[in-house]
């Protein structure tokens, strides 16, 4: 996929010279390739195809609606954690029947939502929400499908805010209780048990551990089915992507990265498939970075530049309300100017900051860059997951435009926020 490239001396996604759409859409705004996030869905699809699989997106990634409605148009189900992603998932014409609904927090009125919806299971998280989960159902006089999900100990190698899968971190039920905990379970009336979820990790650049996890958990896999003839193995998500060297590397396409050697989709198939095949039942996968990471990005414009003792500051019209990852998880993202650099053009290392009055509102520090003024536009690559979903109004900062390209067409799929549109829930007190 070539989706994000320079072409006659400017970045283009797709068919769209990405300045020329900045002098329409302003900035900050993030841009999102439709060709891209098929690709990424068509090509696990196929990966996998020797499995009875089912791809469920972890809405949470990009949750956009024209997004969600283009991978429902290509049968894709859905893995949600709340009532919102759930209502979004409606909205977009996706298939509640398609639908896994994780999460440690369930409320009942989550729950009851998802039951009204007939959603394919409930990933449960402990014995507690189990008991509640029948006992909502019961309410309703209705059976709820469920999975447990297992936390396997397995260490995915990942940034600790993003490891799930080890025994300290809050995920799942312990490797050594789950078996209690489907007999338990399995005693319950209003409850049908259908599957096991487990979910290591995300941003994970090797298969190992994954392999790890799924040789750990088969045999137990293979049990339940004895048992209580489960339908389901969801391995979860977390096929990490490559946010190094994208552009260069191949354009933005996860599977060509140079230093990062990030998963192919045959190196995550040669290895998992052959584990998973005798099992002989639906499998299913939640990818939400692999699918949208690299099929966006955020533009910003730079404002100022300021040369301080210490460092050089380009202070750009985004913030860390707009993409928190390098503030939250001091996550690198590459960023490349909007207009094509010279060959020759010399870099100058700096730091690349937002308007926010934190310290931690930075894009990149110390980062050989080509040299850019004010007026300058700038793309923040690999933006396309946990990029606009975890963006807040701090500062009062309205929302960003999001954009999505498909060949020469540019679909508004979310206007800029207004100032008005920013305050109008908020009420004075008489
Ligand atoms: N399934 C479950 C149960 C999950 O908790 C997650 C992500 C996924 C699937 C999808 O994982 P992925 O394929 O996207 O790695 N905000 C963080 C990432 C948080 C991931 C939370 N769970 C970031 O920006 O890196």
């Amino acid at each position: 996929m070539h989706s994000f490239e320079y072409r006659n001396g400017a970045l283009h996604c797709e068919g769209v010279n990405l300045d020329t759409l900045v002098d329409e859409v302003g900035t900050p705004a993030y841009v999102y390739s439709k060709a891209t996030i098929l690709d990424h869905y068509r090509r696990l699809s196929e990966g996998m195809s020797e499995l009875d699989c089912l791809i469920c997106y972890a809405t949470k990634a990009n949750s956009n609606i024209a997004v969600l409605n283009l991978l429902a148009g290509e049968g894709s189900g859905f893995d949600i954690v709340s009532g919102g992603e759930l209502f979004r998932i409606k909205k977009a014409g996706g298939d509640p029947g398609k639908c896994t609904f994780a999460g440690v927090g369930k409320t009942r009125e989550e729950i009851e939502m998802g039951l009204d919806a007939g959603i394919l299971s409930f990933n449960a998280e402990s014995e507690a929400e189990v008991e509640f989960i029948n006992q909502v159902a019961g309410e309703k006089g209705v059976v709820a499908p469920i999975a447990l999900r297992v936390n396997p100990n397995v260490d995915a190698k990942t940034h600790k805010y993003i490891s799930t899968g080890k025994s300290e971190n809050k995920f799942g039920i312990d490797f050594e209780s789950i078996a209690g905990a489907y007999e338990r379970a399995s005693q319950l009336e209003h409850v049908k048990i259908r599957g096991l979820q487990m979910h290591i990790g995300s941003q994970l650049t090797s298969v190992g551990p994954f392999e790890e996890a799924v040789k750990k958990v088969v045999p137990f896999v293979q049990q339940l089915k004895d048992l209580y003839d489960i339908e389901f193995f969801s391995i979860g998500g977390g096929i990490g992507i490559v946010y190094n060297d994208s552009l260069a590397s191949g354009v933005m396409s996860w599977w060509e990265g140079q230093e990062e050697k990030p998963l192919t989709v045959e190196e995550y198939a040669q290895a998992l498939v052959p584990l998973l095949k005798p099992l002989d039942m639906k499998i299913i996968l939640e990818p939400g970075r692999f699918m949208v990471g690299n099929a966006g990005i955020m533009i910003t414009e730079v404002l100022y530049e300021k040369r301080g003792s210490a460092k050089t500051f380009k202070i750009v019209d985004a913030g860390m309300n707009d993409l928190i990852r390098p503030a939250l998880y001091e996550g690198h993202h590459d960023i490349v100017p909007i207009k094509e650099p010279a060959t020759a053009s010399t870099e100058e290392k700096v730091d690349i900051v937002g308007p926010v009055c934190e310290s931690g509102d930075f894009f990149a520090q110390d980062r050989p860059l080509p040299s850019v003024e004010s007026g300058d536009r700038i793309a923040v690559l690999s933006a396309g997951a946990y990029g606009f979903v975890m963006a807040s109004n701090y500062n009062s900062r309205p929302f960003p435009p999001e954009i999505l390209i498909d060949g020469e067409e540019v679909h508004t799929i979310r206007p800029r926020q207004s100032y008005e549109e920013l305050i109008e829930t908020e009420i004075i007190p008489r």
